[in-house]
Formats: C-alpha cells, sequence, structure tokens
C-alpha cells in the first residue's frame, strides 16, 4: 500500500460519515471488513459543534456539500485522517490548500451526476423561458380566463444562440440535450479554449462579456472559483438582451444576487432560473423570490433516486479505495 495509508484490507479504521445518506452507500462501508462507521444520521446537517467531535480520531470522512472542511475541521479529526470522500462533483467546500499540506487523499463523485443534472438544467431553462409555474399559477387562481394570443408568451430555443459558462462535464450534456431544439448557434467561455469539448455543437469559443451580449439563454455549469465568483454580476447582466434568460445550476457563489435582482426587476434581462443560491436555503423572504421572472429551485440538480444512490456508492467506494492505500475510482488529485 500506499505509505500514509491506514494498511492492508482488514486492518481497523474508522470512519465519519456527517449525514443520512442512500443505504446503498452506507452498505458499502459496514461491510466492509474492519470498518467501523460513526454517522450524523439525520436528513438534517451535522451541527459543527458533532462534525468536529464526531470526525476526532477518524481516518476517513465522507461528507456533503454543506459541510464546510477547513482547518478548524482537520485540525479537530488529528493526524489520522488519511481521506475525505465528498459525495458531490463539486470541491468548493473543502479547502483543499489545507488537505494537500497535510496529505489527505480526496474522493468526489464525477460523472455519475452528469445526466442528471443536465436533465434537470434543460427542464429548468424550459420552465423558465415558457413561464411554466407562472402558467400553473394562473390556472389555480383564476387568472386563466380565455385563450389569448398575447398572454403568457415566452421565448423558445428555435434559431437561438445558446452560451455556456464553462463546457465540461455537465455543460455539453447540456448542449447535447438542447442542440435537438433548433439551437442555431452555442458560444462558451471557460479557462482556455477546449476544442476537444466544443467540436460536437461547433461552440465557439469567446469572451464572457461577448457570451453575454450574444446569448439568447445562457447556462452556467462551471465550478465555483476565484475566478468565478460574482462573475455574473452587474457589468455581466447589463451586457446581456432584454430578452435573454439566465440558468444558474453550478454553484449560488458565481452570481452576484443583488446584482441579478436589479437586472431582473428592471427588465434588463428576461428572467432566470437558478438551482443554486447563496446561501442555501434561500431565506423565504428574499427579494429575489418576489419577482415572477425569477424560478429558484432548492438545488435538486442531481435529484434523481438511481443518480443518488450511484453517487453514494461512489462516495464510500472512494473513501474505501483510499483507506486500502489503492487507486480510488474517482479521486481528486491535488
Ligand atoms: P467540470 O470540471 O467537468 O466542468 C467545470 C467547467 O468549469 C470546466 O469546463 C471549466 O472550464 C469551467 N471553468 C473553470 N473556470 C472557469 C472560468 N474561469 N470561466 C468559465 N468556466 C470555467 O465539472 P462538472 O461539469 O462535472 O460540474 C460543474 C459544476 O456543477 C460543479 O463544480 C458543481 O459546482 C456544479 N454541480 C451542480 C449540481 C446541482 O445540483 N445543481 C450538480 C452537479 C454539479 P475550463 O476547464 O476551461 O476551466
Ligand atoms: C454536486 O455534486 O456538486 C452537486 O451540487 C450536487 O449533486
Amino acid at each position: 500500500g500506499r505509505a500514509g495509508a491506514v494498511g492492508a484490507v482488514g486492518a481497523a479504521m474508522s470512519v465519519f460519515v456527517t449525514r443520512r445518506i442512500p443505504a446503498e452507500g452506507l452498505r458499502v462501508l459496514s461491510q466492509a471488513s474492519g470498518c467501523r462507521v460513526h454517522q450524523w444520521d439525520s436528513e438534517e446537517p451535522v451541527p459543527r459543534a458533532e462534525l468536529l467531535s464526531g470526525v476526532a480520531g477518524k481516518h476517513g470522512l465522507l461528507c456533503l456539500l454543506s459541510d464546510r472542511i477547513d482547518r478548524e475541521v482537520l485540525e479537530a479529526a488529528g493526524p489520522g485522517l488519511k481521506v475525505i470522500s465528498t459525495m458531490s462533483v463539486g470541491f468548493d467546500h473543502l479547502a483543499l490548500e489545507e488537505i494537500k499540506k497535510r496529505g489527505i487523499r480526496v474522493g468526489y463523485t464525477p460523472d455519475v451526476l452528469t445526466d442528471a443534472t443536465a436533465e434537470l438544467s434543460v427542464a429548468l431553462l424550459l420552465a423558465v423561458c415558457r413561464r411554466l409555474p407562472e402558467a400553473v399559477e394562473q390556472v389555480k387562481n383564476g387568472g386563466w380566463t380565455t385563450w389569448k394570443p398575447l398572454w403568457m408568451c415566452g421565448y423558445g430555443l428555435s434559431d437561438s444562440t445558446v452560451g455556456i459558462i464553462g463546457l465540461g462535464r455537465i455543460g455539453q450534456a447540456v448542449a447535447r440535450r438542447l442542440k435537438p431544439f433548433g439551437v442555431k448557434k452555442f458560444l462558451y467561455t471557460g479557462s482556455r479554449p477546449k476544442p476537444e469539448n466544443a467540436a460536437e455543437f461547433e461552440a465557439e469559443f469567446v469572451p464572457l462579456m461577448r457570451l453575454a451580449e450574444e446569448s439568447d439563454f445562457v447556462v452556467v455549469t462551471c465550478a465555483l472559483t476565484p475566478a468565478t465568483q460574482e462573475m455574473c454580476n452587474k457589468d455581466f447582466f447589463s451586457r446581456m438582451k432584454k430578452t435573454s434568460v439566465f440558468i444558474n445550476t453550478s454553484r449560488g457563489a458565481v452570481v452576484n444576487q443583488e446584482d441579478l435582482y436589479d437586472a431582473l426587476a428592471h427588465g434588463q434581462i428576461a428572467a432566470a432560473g437558478l438551482d443554486v443560491t447563496t446561501p442555501e436555503p434561500l431565506p423565504t423572504d428574499h427579494p429575489l423570490l418576489s419577482l415572477k421572472n425569477c424560478v429558484i429551485l432548492p438545488h435538486i440538480g442531481s435529484a434523481t433516486y438511481a443518480t443518488r444512490s450511484t453517487m453514494a456508492v461512489l462516495a464510500a467506494s472512494n473513501l474505501l479505495a483510499g483507506l486500502r492505500g489503492e487507486p480510488m475510482p474517482h479521486e481528486l488529485l491535488l
């Protein structure tokens, strides 16, 4: 095995799981020989104090995107912590520099949630551009009086330009699903052109502001990094067309929400759909929730039964492999 690993299969190892997870995932851990599982067995997030005490002395940590794993947690864990496995593809909640310094390995869950998240992104886009939540409400509240030529109109994808911020796994899966709707042109932006990702869609790499100016639909599917934090701000929204729709299924902090509110409230852009916000949950009295042209979902991108089960099994398998000093099915190389 790799130096610093807990040891051979069967050697005692203890892990802390920060939430109730799909049973298939927990079973992988509880059936592994010599693996002692401690768990915050609740639907609700582990309170910080319970996280700090729960992780103390453990070799492995299986966490979620709602757990901030920073220096305080690593210090509370102590030098025995060898592996952190997050049941997510996003890793902006992990203090990677601190983790790397300590030689801790990290597992995550790419690929297995790409289809589910792309599907949800498309569902949200269609719901927003064709005003589905508003329309459903009209049926219930008597606003539907007759068929009207100018009522409840929105924007369709035919002949449109779609701009994708971050043409990674999920961004490409979104483009693949949108293409058959008759999209005319795909634009994308990122840290550098990715011809291998773009070829299938003949997508053109453009600067962020050109993407804002030319897109009828902007879809954000990038990772949250210092470079992407609040990338969609006043400057960005002011470049967008009044008829354009903004969709974010990446992380809330990519968007400056005050600037988005202003753009939506003043008709600078047509509408927005968000699966992710800051904070999460968004307070129920948040100004964005008062807007008819803003649809907000509670971070359900990967929420199919099958996907969540697969994510849990992968997170558990990553954790075990790391503890055994073996290659992980999906290791985040630091
Ligand atoms: P990938 O790593 O495959 O894609 C991330 C993309 O972000 C890359 O294409 C990367 O492009 C791009 N990116 C990085 N920096 C920038 C930048 N400065 N400007 C524009 N783009 C940038 O990850 P996935 O597609 O698997 O996942 C993407 C994100 O989606 C996750 O990090 C997570 O936060 C979020 N997510 C949300 C879910 C939900 O439930 N709503 C579900 C799953 C994921 P480049 O390589 O050119 O830098
Ligand atoms: C992730 O995995 O990063 C998503 O936000 C939830 O599946």
